[in-house]
């Protein structure tokens, strides 16, 4: 069966004192807590990752993962962050194409393309994220915009080579206001991302596909968001930065 995660991104919150208090809650409360087989993923900024990290070594149901990665190798780009170096500090994930990314960053499926190679080539698991605005989905284009953002994203990869993403639906009007999709408007589009990748690769490479959901989840929705078919687990923003609700939220999925 596909593995289950629950990923919180902290996006640009906590200093490095506060990420660290928070992180160490988390880690005793999944040690003491979660009896099922999820995982729970961090990506912290920066200039936490190595810290965290140190802290959750031998915890195997808790890893670390950073929020971006630069396309290149290295090389003259004052300010980035290669996946070589992500990878060298221990972080096991990198968010890629979140739509804070997309808008303020510029970042278009091209770009993301070439980040997913070198990310992937690093021996770290993309968390890729898409997902349409509100005015897509209001012009009933979010099926095209998702399959597009799939294919030029993404579809380039061989089997063996996608079969190591995680792929993250985030409805961009969902994201950090409190408007969460309902269960079946999430489950609708997870269903609709699996039969793309069955037609792509193959259908046991779609039913070996982990898909989060994202966007306003929180310990009061996550349950009922898991108990749909093709939602296996959620990338969570806000609650993620409250150790007791991130924690829950990995509990809802048992
Ligand atoms: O990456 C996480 C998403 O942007 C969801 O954020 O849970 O604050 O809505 P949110």
């Amino acid at each position: 069966m596909r593995k289950k995660i629950i990923a919180g991104n902290w996006k640009m919150n906590l200093d490095y004192n506060e990420g660290l208090g928070v992180f160490t809650e988390i880690i005793n409360m999944v040690k003491d807590e979660v009896t099922g087989t999820q995982e729970a993923v961090i990506c912290s900024p920066f200039i936490h990752i190595n810290s965290l990290v140190q802290l959750a070594k031998g915890y195997n149901k808790v890893s670390v993962g950073a929020q971006n990665a630069h396309q290149a190798e290295s090389g003259a780009y004052t300010g980035e962050i290669s996946a070589k170096m992500i990878k060298s500090i221990g972080a096991a994930y990198v968010i890629l194409g979140h739509s804070e990314r997309r808008q303020y960053f510029g970042e278009t499926n091209e770009l993301l393309a070439k980040k997913t190679d070198t990310v992937l080539k690093h021996d770290l698991r993309p968390i890729f994220c898409i997902g349409e605005t509100l005015q897509e989905r209001e012009a009933n284009e979010h099926f095209d915009v998702i399959k597009s953002q799939l294919v030029e994203g993404v579809f380039h990869l061989e089997a063996a080579e996608f079969s190591k993403l995680v792929l993250a639906y985030e409805p961009v009007w969902a994201i950090g206001t409190g408007v969460t999709a309902t269960s079946a408007q999430a489950q609708e589009i997870h269903e609709f991302i699996r039969k793309e990748i069955a037609a792509k690769y193959s259908q046991e490479v779609a039913d070996a596909t982990t898909i989060l959901y994202g966007g306003s989840c929180n310990p009061k929705n996550a349950a009922e968001l898991f108990a749909q078919p093709d939602i296996d687990g959620g990338l969570i923003g806000g609650a993620s930065l409250k150790s007791r609700d991130f924690v829950d939220i990995v509990k809802a999925y048992n």
